[in-house]
């Protein structure tokens, strides 16, 4: 069947160019996580990592070409031999798999990262082509800085590369560099004085660094590109990437002028954002395009009083249409699990019976400790249900005391394997104080580098977030938690990240004791 020429592709990159920005990292399970929710939002290609660059990254990618069906699953891979055997095997058990390979072809990537003369640059992407072809018929080429590569010879990389067998091409704007009617020139221009340009896909990817990153991937668009690369909440290295609810909603909402199609299912669009930002620790400004807290938002008497008569005065959007389903409807300690159940599937989570049976019973404990709960609490506890580390570490007593100028603090801790361990501190206020006792309890010391704490909702009785990000024998850790009380949310945070810590110290013991076993047998 011949491709649709209305549809545009929608290639996800937020488990690869959006997890390799700082503060972006996710565990194997939370990018299992996002690819699950990135199929139900209905993209076509997700780009689950760059299996060469660690272990880790290899068998995240592994694990999603397994368990994850509907999209296309991908990998990067730069134009080597062993970068492309990696991605080919970690995309392998995907039934629909590709494999992208990138090289810069800029002058000053060129000379100073590459320094390759410009025959030396084709040669090297037509060989990568050729070698991707060798695992896989679905092969994308992207000629990095391409925006800022002299025009003749982009053309030149990009017709060898289809004549190698690339079946995409993407023009990255990778140092966010480009204008739109700039942009828009350069697809036409490509369009115009490649061979067999018409034979592929062509797709955009752009970064955000003057803000244009929509604006440039929508001109794209315009000019003959048919696949999007972009991030959930535009993350990705520096300013970050297109965001894909942002160009979505763009292209759905002014369908009339682009003559455009996606397959995103757009009201999983504010759930899926959601959550990203719940496994990041990334907070959304509030008066983000599309999923901000003030998206929807009228304050001014005037846009008040034209809401009422007519919603489409002020609104060019409904706010059901991106799945933001708020309401006024307050759960409280008497609603039922059959209230709770419909709310939550009207905020757009799916969750299983003992999913379900576990968040409830945390609604019922918050419910106990705060009158009214809104919608803002119910995402919070679906969104943390699943995320958090377990054990073996749990807090089992807290004790705080604060006087002006300093505190002191004592914590019981226990542990999975059945010890209890106690822990004593002062400290400059009470989350300081707790945190010296915990960490002389768990026999783990951490440099805290950076510490947030958020209201989920309003008003006194409000659930506090806290982020805590540590570092530890030269990696770094995240954790987070939720509670009333913000001190015991600071602990509980602090404890997931040594439970993390502890979880890999384990995984190095063992796979140590594993290598010296081997090693024995072999002699
Ligand atoms: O920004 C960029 O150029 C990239 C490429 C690897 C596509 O991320
Ligand atoms: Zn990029």
């Amino acid at each position: 069947m011949a491709p649709d020429p209305d549809r545009v592709l929608i290639f996800d990159t937020t488990l690869r160019d959006g997890e390799q920005s700082p503060g972006c990292s996710m565990t194997q399970p939370e990018k299992l996580r996002v690819a699950r929710a990135l199929a139900d939002l209905g993209v076509d290609v997700i780009e689950a990592g760059f299996p060469a660059a660690s272990r880790g990254d290899f068998e995240a990618v592994n694990a999603v070409a397994r368990e994850v069906q509907g999209p296309i699953i991908c990998a990067l891979a730069r134009c080597t031999r062993e970068d492309i055997e990696a991605a080919a095997k970690a995309v392998a058990p995907a039934s629909n798999r590709r494999i992208h390979v990138f090289l810069a072809t800029s002058a000053i990537h060129r000379e100073f990262k590459l320094n390759m003369a410009q025959d030396e640059i084709v040669r090297r992407a037509v060989e990568g082509v050729k070698s991707a072809r060798g695992f896989c018929d679905n092969v994308e080429f992207s000629p990095e800085d391409a925006s800022r590569t002299e025009l003749d010879f982009l053309a030149r990389v990009v017709e060898a590369t289809i004549e190698a067998g690339a079946s995409t091409i993407n023009i990255p704007d990778t140092v966010g560099y480009t204008v739109p009617d700039e942009f828009g020139e350069l697809f036409r221009y490509l369009r115009q004085n490649v061979r067999g340009i018409d034979k592929v896909r062509l797709s955009v990817h752009c970064h955000d660094d003057l803000g244009m990153a929509v604006a440039n991937s929508l001109t794209a668009v315009v000019a003959g590109a048919r696949q999007i690369e972009c991030t959930i909440n535009g993350i990705g290295e520096r300013a970050g990437n297109c965001s894909l609810e942002e160009v979505v909603m763009a292209l759905a909402t002014r369908s009339q002028f682009f003559n455009l199609r996606t397959n995103v299912q757009t009201n999983r669009l504010y759930p899926t954002s959601r959550l990203i930002s719940s496994i990041t620790g990334q907070p959304i400004p509030r008066n983000k395009a599309v999923v901000g807290e003030n998206a929807f938002a009228h304050e001014s008497g005037i846009h008040q009083h034209g809401m009422l008569q007519n919603r489409m005065t002020y609104e060019i959007m409904r706010p059901e249409d991106v799945g933001l389903a708020r309401s006024n409807l307050v759960l409280g300690k008497h609603s039922g699990r059959h209230a709770f159940r419909e709310r939550v599937r009207e905020l757009g989570f799916e969750l299983d019976e003992l999913e379900l049976n576990r968040v409830f019973e945390e609604f019922k404990a918050l419910a106990d400790r705060k009158k009214e709960l809104f919608d803002g609490d119910i995402e919070a506890l679906v969104l943390r249900a699943e995320g958090a580390a377990h054990g073996p570490w749990t807090l089992q007593q807290l004790d705080v005391g604060s006087q002006l100028g300093s505190a002191s603090a004592a914590v019981r801790l226990q542990h999975a394997d059945g010890r209890t361990a106690q822990g004593k501190a002062s400290g400059d206020g009470p989350v300081d104080a707790a945190y010296k006792a915990i960490e002389q309890a768990s026999g783990i010391s951490v440099k805290v580098r950076k510490f947030e704490v958020h209201a989920v909702t309003v008003g006194e009785d409000a659930q506090g977030e806290t982020v805590v990000y540590v570092d530890y024998n030269d990696r770094s850790y995240r954790g987070s938690s939720l509670s009333t009380n913000i001190v015991e949310a600071s602990c509980k945070a602090l404890l997931e990240v040594i439970n993390r810590i502890e979880q890999s110290q384990g995984g190095a013991r063992a796979q140590a004791r594993e290598a010296a076993l081997t090693a024995k047998s072999a002699l």
